[in-house]
């Protein structure tokens, strides 16, 4: 017998026995959201004797008790691997390389049983895939199903310390009319595995597509109901990998883990700056080198920009990687503080490698390299730089320093210019390396284009 449903309004609350495009409530379109009716008996298990407020100091702590998967860029993310009992949703676009990622994480957790339940491929696939990678995942239970009961009943009759389901939009409760994929199921699968997670200490991994419009899939519903999200990341012509903690309930977020995919599956980058920094476009002009951080990482990369007169009434301006508004900022702090006026020109500014920044400290490097383009003069070789531009034209101090001077160093950079407020944090670690404090960007100009 089918369980009773209900469609209820996201937006409002509101409640209807069938779908409706439009909640005659709120006036939303397209709310409507299948889900399970809870018997009146549902709730009522839930109420116990009265719980009694404690003091703050009485309530014990003790340290996470954390799996390690033995892959470092992993552990990195998640602040030392995966929390016993704990739902986590493993983000990305198709072919990005989710399921190859898993299945490595499966074989490094050696003698911890994994289960890997696929809805996705055929058990066949998976074997096919699984004698690509190495080490390979040998003693990796697996389970070709979809069906929500059963997966359910799987995982609770094995005795798995990790489960990975491959992928969440497969899962389908027959509860539901809801097709498979669809919010409704997505969402009742995520609870009742997170349910299933807690009450066992297993730690589920779902993975899940990402949708056209870039959101997780059943929109931003599973991100709330899952205790960490991991998103895999990576543009297709490029064979690296970025895994970002977007959410985590047990560690930190804006942590990267860097990957490269090659024929035996996802290899760790411990040191990705190399990749980011193409050494064959040294002593070209329209080229700056950025020192900046991605959570607590410090990378190189190379910043590239092109000012070309234009021919047409409205001049383009692309950016590729960093934020377009900070590059209009850019444009008119040079404009209107250092009279560089941009006007006639097209202006092409990209972030070499295909990387995505959000650190602010691209600034500098961004105006340096559109300032190399515009005279065609290069910045002298073995130089790189960070700082935050303000509107006056100031440059402004960013947050860990000393990291970025180091990775600097460490790849054989000579010459630093960095925020003036900068300097002194850095003096310490600088050694060999030169350092050019200023506070302006026209003393950064004078000093790199003397
Ligand atoms: P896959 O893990 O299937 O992606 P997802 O689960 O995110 O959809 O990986 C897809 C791509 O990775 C596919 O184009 C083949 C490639 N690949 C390799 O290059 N090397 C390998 O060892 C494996 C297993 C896959
Ligand atoms: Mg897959």
């Amino acid at each position: 017998m089918k369980a009773q449903t209900v469609y209820i309004c996201q937006n409002c609350g509101a409640t209807s026995a069938r779908w409706t495009g439009r909640c005659p409530v709120c006036g939303q379109w397209d709310t409507f959201v299948e889900e399970r009716r809870e018997r009146a008996g549902d709730r009522t298990q839930y109420r116990s004797t009265p719980a009694q407020p404690l003091p703050l100091s009485a309530v014990g702590t003790h340290p996470l008790e954390r799996l390690s998967t033995g892959i470092g860029e992993l552990d990195r993310v998640t602040g030392g691997g995966f929390v016993p009992g704990s739902l986590v949703l493993v983000a990305g676009d198709p072919g990005v390389g989710k399921s190859t990622l898993l299945l490595q994480v499966c074989a490094a957790l050696g003698s911890v049983q994994s289960l890997y339940i696929s809805g996705e491929e055929s058990l066949e696939q998976l074997r096919l895939r699984a004698e690509r990678i190495r080490p390979s995942p040998s003693t990796l239970l697996v389970l070709a199903e979809t069906e929500l009961e059963a997966v359910c009943t799987a995982i609770t009759q094995s005795t798995a310390a990790v489960v990975v389901i491959d992928s969440v939009q497969t899962l389908y409760s027959p509860d539901l009319e809801s097709p498979p994929g669809s919010v409704a199921q997505v969402r009742e699968a995520a609870t009742r595995l997170q349910k299933l997670a807690k009450q066992r200490g297993t730690v589920i991994i779902l993975i899940g597509h990402v949708t056209k419009e870039g959101l997780i899939a059943g929109p931003k519903v599973l991100e709330h109901i899952v205790d960490t999200v991991l998103q895999l990341e990576g543009e297709v012509p490029y064979a690296y990998r970025i895994l970002r903690a977007l959410k985590n309930r047990f560690g930190p977020t804006h942590e990267l883990g860097f990957f490269e995919m090659t024929a035996t599956g996802l290899r760790e980058l411990p040191n990705p700056s190399a990749l980011f920094v193409s050494r064959t476009s040294a002593g070209e002009s329209g080229v700056a080198i950025a020192a900046v951080l991605e959570g607590t990482r410090p990378l190189l990369v190379e910043v590239q920009a092109l000012v070309t007169p234009s021919a047409y009434a409205v001049p383009q301006r692309t950016m590729t990687g960093y934020d377009s508004r900070r590059l209009q900022m850019i444009m008119a702090v040079l404009e209107r503080r250092l009279g560089i006026g941009l006007r006639q020109y097209d202006l092409f500014a990209n972030i070499v490698g295909g990387l995505r920044l959000d650190d602010p400290a691209v600034d500098a490097a961004v105006a340096l390299a559109i300032v190399s383009s515009y005279r065609e003069h290069p910045l002298p070789a073995d130089t790189a730089l960070f700082g935050e531009l303000g509107l006056t034209g100031e440059l402004r101090p960013v947050r860990l320093p000393e990291l970025r001077v180091n990775e600097a160093r460490r790849l054989g950079i000579r010459r630093l210019l960095l925020p003036k407020a900068n300097a002194d944090a850095v003096a310490e670690v600088a050694e060999t390396l030169e350092l050019i404090p200023v506070d302006r960007l026209s003393l950064a100009l004078a000093h790199l284009f003397p």
